[in-house]
């Protein structure tokens, strides 16, 4: 049967196919494909391999003059807008300057960068150098393909992915603790591409005095980004660009009582270990360790002490708050000042991967953004029950974007949470940047656009359930 699909979503397509090869490699940069089209055929493409490497629009304009192609009066189409702004450290020039410079002279946009410093800038640009520009072709497709950066980048957080199997009577372990086989090997390996995508994994030191999990990508079909960034980017603070192959592993142990032998400190990659401020510099001292770090979380970060009638002295001694008010145990770190110091050095997508504590405190946060959940077919003995039971969960309906994936023996039951959903929509062209473009030249063209984006691309609604089945 001929295929449907206009020509523009064929190359829009190829486009966001080439974004995925950056995927585990460019955070906290944005993937991005483009493909540059003259008189129907592809004179160049191009994507973002490597955290500080050349951009996109770069590449694919390099790869046009490699083939022997002249890109003057070619389209582009590319999966994001390009950037627009040189900051004092950053190698490339903007993708405007490179699009202008090599002729083409038309534009086709999937989603706007919401990174503050493009927001739109980088459309208008290239309008008013003359560029025909027209956004939003698969734009929805492009927003789900890296919802990490823009869940992240509009949350001002990383994004947070909750990970945990169950078995069917709703235990995450079997009594008495240890590692349990709760899934199956397809599940694993599932589990093990997800954790690929991501920055950070991270988990409570109980799990780790329990379990001495390895917490690395090992069983995934990709093998993770190579992290070999030189350079530095629109987030030049950032350090989880230059991060090693592994994602970081993050381990919340706010007393530092983590074992100095535990497997994971073997393993290549970081550790980064959240303790309070006032852990001991004895106790620190085996952590000083290539490949691990301490954060502290200072003490204007700790949540406000909650009313009790005894006192903790370490934390009196950091609060101005009075005596009387200090709980008698420390209080938890707040999830909010952990995501933030996360955030700070350049993680934008943190899977939480357990325990029943950890999760519980993520799930009372309300700051989460995917929950994946593996229903293993074992009945386990024991109390350590699914975080999600008693777990204060504002809205039963959170969970929308539903896929139910058949992996072996194992259901993988994943969404988005209803508010990063709706984070994801404001994102849209149509809400961000009308108001930003000029009389005449304008987003009018861009709505006809949109409406046809929306006609074209097969939009899910809200709470609707795809199933896919994995072959084994
Ligand atoms: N099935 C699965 O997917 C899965 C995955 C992982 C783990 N597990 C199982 O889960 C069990 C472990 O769960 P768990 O609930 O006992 O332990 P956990 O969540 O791994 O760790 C809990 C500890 O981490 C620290 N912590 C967690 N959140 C914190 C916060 N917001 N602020 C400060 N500290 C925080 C606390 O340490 P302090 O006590 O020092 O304050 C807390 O006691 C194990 O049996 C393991 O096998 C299952």
């Amino acid at each position: 049967m001929p295929s449907r699909m206009s020509p523009r979503e064929r190359y829009m397509r190829r486009a966001l196919q080439l974004a995925e090869h950056g995927r585990g490699r460019v955070s906290p940069n944005p993937t991005v494909g483009a493909v540059l089209v003259r008189d129907g055929t592809v004179i160049g493409e191009g994507y973002h391999a490597v955290y500080g490497g050349p951009h996109a629009e770069t590449e694919c304009i390099r790869d046009a003059y490699a083939r022997g192609n002249d890109p003057r009066g070619a389209t582009m189409y590319c999966t994001l807008e390009p950037c627009s702004f040189r900051s004092p450290n950053k190698h490339n020039a903007p993708c405007t300057d490179a699009i202008l410079e090599a002729g083409i002279s038309r534009l086709v946009v999937a989603a706007r960068d919401p990174n503050p410093a493009v927001s739109g800038r980088g459309v208008q640009v290239l309008r008013d150098a003359g560029l025909e520009v027209i956004c939003g072709l698969l734009e929805r497709r492009a927003l789900e393909a890296d919802e990490a950066y823009f869940v992240s980048v509009a949350g001002g957080r990383p994004m947070v992915h909750l990970k945990w199997a169950q078995s069917l009577n709703g235990r995450i372990a079997r009594a008495g603790g240890g590692k349990t086989a709760i899934s199956g090997p397809e599940a694993l390996r599932h589990a093990h591409g997800i954790r690929a995508q991501c920055d950070a994994i991270l988990v409570g030191r109980g799990t780790v005095a329990l379990d001495d999990p390895s917490l690395t990508v090992r069983h995934a079909d990709e093998p993770p980004g190579a992290g070999t960034g030189a350079g530095t980017d629109a987030t030049e603070q950032s350090s989880a660009g230059h991060r090693a192959a592994q994602p970081i592993r993050v381990v919340l142990d706010p007393e530092l009582k983590t074992s100095n032998s535990a497997r994971m400190l073997e393993e290549p990659g970081e550790t980064w270990i959240v303790i309070r401020p006032w852990v001991s510099q004895l106790r620190r001292r085996p952590f000083e360790r290539p490949g691990v770090t301490l954060i502290e979380l200072p003490p204007t970060e700790l949540p406000p002490p909650t009313p009790n009638t005894s006192v903790s002295l370490a934390p009196a001694l950091f609060s101005q708050a009075p005596l009387s008010r200090l709980s008698i145990s420390p209080p938890s770190f707040s999830i909010a000042a952990v995501l933030d110091a996360l955030y700070r050095r350049g993680v934008r997508s943190v899977l939480v991967e357990g325990g029943s504590e950890t999760h519980r405190g993520f799930l009372d946060s309300g700051l989460w953004d995917r929950l994946s959940v593996y229903i293993g077919p074992a009945l386990l003995d024991g109390e350590v029950l699914s975080p999600a039971c008693g777990a204060h969960i504002a809205d039963t309906e959170a969970i929308t974007e539903r896929t139910v994936t058949e992996l072996g023996n194992t259901v993988c039951i994943s969404g988005l949470n209803s508010a990063a959903a709706a984070r994801l929509e404001t994102l849209r062209w149509e809400f961000g940047v009308a108001a930003q473009s000029s009389p005449g030249q304008g987003f009018s063209g861009l709505n006809g656009l949109n409406g046809l984006n929306r006609r074209n691309e097969p939009n899910r609604q809200k709470g609707e359930c795809c199933v896919h089945r994995t072959r084994t």
